[in-house]
């Protein structure tokens, strides 16, 4: 059984793309526990599995072995209906393309999930300006995305992504095509408005100035987690492999070799 608090439990997870002499082992045994309440990072070098690994953990792709768990579901046991509505009930996305639609308002963007989800028009939008307004775009909420700047958009993005409350929350380099400061902006905003008690955030990033948001960091390498970074400062831990302390000074050296372009 999986452990109260645990939003993804990963036991000895592969994946394999195609077959014979054209194989490749996307995931090589992935063990790895997403609690609920945390950010965690998952960071490496290209093709090193990452995508692979957040298709996995949001049933885009099934693994070809080992166990997974999300949110107490196997998403291999359900169907592709019962999948379909797990995940437009359960994820939300934010994306380094913001993948807004260009004709709608931003208030109309981020009402999206909650008109897949059968919510009334005037009320998914009403929703959705609220919940731009909270992240300081109520002056903003009438705006086509060209008229946004890229930390604006971000913020849609995430407000979009935050919308219809979901258990998990799966950024794919949310901050690389931002500046220094905006990125840390939408990550602050990310940390104090996405993570919750009963709610995790996943993101996957080359973006070394970020790192101090992450509860936990794992670094992927050819298929694997290579190291698991635990960081206390960010909460109450118990169940730490390594002393933050120390592993925390390695994180920058270590972060600098990763570019913060392409993935
Ligand atoms: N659909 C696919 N078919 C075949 N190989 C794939 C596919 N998707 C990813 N791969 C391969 O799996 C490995 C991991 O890719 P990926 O998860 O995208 O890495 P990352 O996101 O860390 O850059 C790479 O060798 C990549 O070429
Ligand atoms: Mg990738």
């Amino acid at each position: 059984m999986v452990a109260d608090g645990i939003a993804v439990f990963s036991r000895d997870v592969t994946k394999v793309f195609g077959r014979g002499d054209t194989q490749v082992h996307a995931l090589r045994g992935i063990d790895l526990e997403i609690r609920l309440g945390e950010l965690t990072m998952l960071v490496g070098p290209s093709g090193s599995g990452k995508t692979t690994l957040l298709s996995v953990i949001t049933g885009l792709l099934d693994a070809t072995s080992g166990e997974l768990v999300v949110l107490g579901e196997r998403p291999t046991a359900l169907s592709p209906e019962e999948l379909i509505l797990f995940r437009r009930e359960n994820l939300g996305f934010v994306f380094q393309q913001y993948n807004l639609i260009p004709a709608l308002t931003a208030a109309e963007n981020v009402a999206v999930p909650l008109l897949a989800g059968g919510v009334k028009r005037q009320q998914a939008v009403a929703r959705g300006k609220e919940l731009l307004a909270t992240l300081g775009m109520a002056h903003r909420a009438h705006a086509l995305p060209s008229e946004l700047s890229g930390g604006e958009q971000q913020r849609v993005a995430l407000a979009r992504a935050l919308v219809h409350e979901p258990r998990l929350i799966v950024c794919d380099e949310p901050t690389s095509a931002l500046d220094g400061r905006t990125g840390h902006a939408v990550m602050e905003l990310l940390s104090a408005t996405a993570v919750r008690p009963d709610r995790a955030v996943i993101i996957v990033t080359h973006d070394a100035r970020i790192f101090d948001f992450a509860d936990q960091i794992a670094h992927m390498d050819d298929g694997r987690i290579v190291s698991l970074e635990e960081n206390r400062k960010n909460g109450a831990l118990t169940n730490g492999l390594v002393a933050a302390s120390e592993t925390w000074s390695l994180a920058e050296p270590d972060a600098r070799s990763y570019t913060t372009t392409g993935d």
